[in-house]
C-alpha cells in the first residue's frame, strides 16, 4: 500500500493514477484545501483507492492513517503549498504548511517504520541559475520562501536517513506541463498561476500576460524546461522501484534538457487552438531567470527514466483537459 499525501491536486493525482494502472493499492492523505474531490471520486474508477481526509499539520491526523494501515509501505509526499509570489508575502503560511507538516509525516513514519519517502521538491531549491544546464550538482541558493521551505525538507530528510535511517528521494521538478492523456484528470489550480493553462485560458476581457521581452534568449521572453505530467509520474514510479531495490538516498532533476521561450509556448497554444490568442506584453517581474533548463542526465541514468512526450503533446493534452473543465 502506498501513501500518497496530496494526491487530489495536480501532480499527486496523476501519480496515483499512474499507481493504480500498475494495480498498486493507494492512500490519498489531503486536506482539499487546494485539491479536488471530484478528482479522488474520477481516480476511484481505476482501481483500490482509499481516500482519507486531514491535513499534514496536525500530527494526530496522520499518525491516525499509519495507526489504522499498517500496510502501508512506502508514502510519496506531493501536499504542499507553492506559489511563490504568495510565499514571500507570507512565509509563514509556507514554512509551517510545508516544512512543519512534512516534520509531523517523517515523525508518524518513524513510529511506525515506514522508511522510504519520495518526495516533490523543485528547481527553486536551485535559485538564481550560475550555469546552464542545471545538474544536481549546481549550488542550491534559493531566492523566495517557497524554494526555502523546500530545500528545508530535502536537508531534514538527510539528517533523518543519517539518524535513522530513512530513506528519500527527492525529485526536483522543472516546470511541469499537460494532463493525462485521456483528459480524465488534468491541472486545476485556482487561482491558476502557470503559463500553459494561462495562455490557454485568455480572453479579449483577461488577456495573456507576456512579463519581459528584453531577456538575453533567442527571441527576449524566458526560457523554461516543460516537463510532461505523466512522464513525471513514471519518474516517481521508478523513484520508488529504485527505493524498493535498496538505493540510498538520493535527489534527481526532472526536466527534458530542452528549453522552450515563452514566446514559442504562445504559439504552440495558438496553433493548437487554431485561433490567435489576445496578448498583452507587460514588463519583466522581479525575481524571474533568464533560462531554468534542467540537465537530467542523473535521472537517465539512475532511475532508468526517459522522458517521451514533447511540448506540443503537453499542451495538446493541457487543452483537451481544458475543454473538459470549461464544461462543467
Ligand atoms: N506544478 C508544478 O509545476 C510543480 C513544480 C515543482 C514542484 N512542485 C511540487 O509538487 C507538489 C504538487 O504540486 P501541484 O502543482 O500538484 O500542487 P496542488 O496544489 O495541485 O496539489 C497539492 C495538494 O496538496 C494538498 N495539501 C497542501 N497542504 C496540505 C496539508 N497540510 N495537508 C494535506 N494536504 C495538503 C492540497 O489540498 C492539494 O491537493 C508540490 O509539493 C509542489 O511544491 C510542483
Amino acid at each position: 500500500m502506498i501513501l500518497v499525501t496530496g494526491g487530489a491536486g495536480y501532480v499527486g493525482s496523476h501519480f496515483v493514477m499512474a499507481l493504480l494502472e500498475k494495480g498498486e493499492d493507494v492512500i490519498v492523505f489531503d486536506s482539499l484545501e487546494l485539491g479536488h474531490m471530484e478528482t479522488i471520486e474520477t481516480l476511484k474508477q481505476y482501481g483500490n483507492l482509499k481516500f482519507i481526509k486531514g491535513n499534514l499539520k496536525h500530527l494526530d491526523d496522520i499518525r491516525g492513517v499509519f495507526m489504522s494501515n499498517k500496510d502501508i509501505t512506502a508514502v510519496a509526499h506531493f501536499a504542499a503549498y507553492s506559489q511563490v509570489a504568495e510565499s514571500v508575502k507570507n512565509p509563514q503560511k509556507y514554512y509551517y504548511n510545508n516544512v512543519y507538516g512534512t516534520l509531523n509525516l517523517l515523525n508518524a513514519m518513524l513510529e511506525f517504520n515506514v522508511k522510504k519517502i519520495v518526495f516533490s521538491s523543485t528547481a527553486a531549491t536551485y535559485g538564481e541559475p550560475v550555469y546552464t544546464p542545471i545538474d544536481e550538482k549546481h549550488p542550491q541558493n534559493p531566492i523566495n520562501p517557497y524554494g526555502m521551505s523546500k530545500l528545508m525538507i530535502e536537508k531534514i530528510m538527510d539528517d533523518y536517513d543519517k539518524a535513522y535511517g530513512l530513506k528519500s528521494v527527492r525529485l526536483r521538478y522543472f516546470n511541469v506541463a499537460g494532463a493525462d492523456s485521456s483528459s480524465r484528470i488534468g491541472e486545476w489550480h485556482e487561482p491558476e498561476t502557470h503559463l500553459i493553462p494561462n495562455v490557454l485560458k485568455a480572453t479579449s476581457e483577461k488577456t495573456f500576460k507576456m512579463f519581459g521581452t528584453d531577456y538575453d534568449t533567442q527571441d527576449g521572453t524566458c526560457v523554461r524546461d516543460y516537463i510532461n505530467i505523466e512522464d513525471l509520474a513514471q519518474a516517481h514510479l521508478n523513484a520508488l522501484e529504485y527505493l524498493n531495490n535498496g538505493g540510498k538516498t538520493n535527489y534527481f532533476n526532472l526536466g527534458t534538457k530542452d528549453g522552450n521561450s515563452v514566446k514559442e509556448v504562445f504559439s504552440a497554444c495558438e496553433n493548437i487552438k487554431g485561433c490567435s490568442i489576445p496578448l498583452e506584453i507587460c514588463p519583466r517581474r522581479d525575481g524571474d531567470p533568464a533560462t531554468l533548463v534542467a540537465d537530467n542526465s542523473k535521472a537517465k541514468d539512475v532511475l532508468n527514466w526517459i522522458p517521451k512526450n514533447d511540448l506540443t503533446y503537453s499542451i495538446k493534452t493541457a487543452y483537451e483537459w481544458e475543454k473538459v473543465l470549461s464544461s462543467n
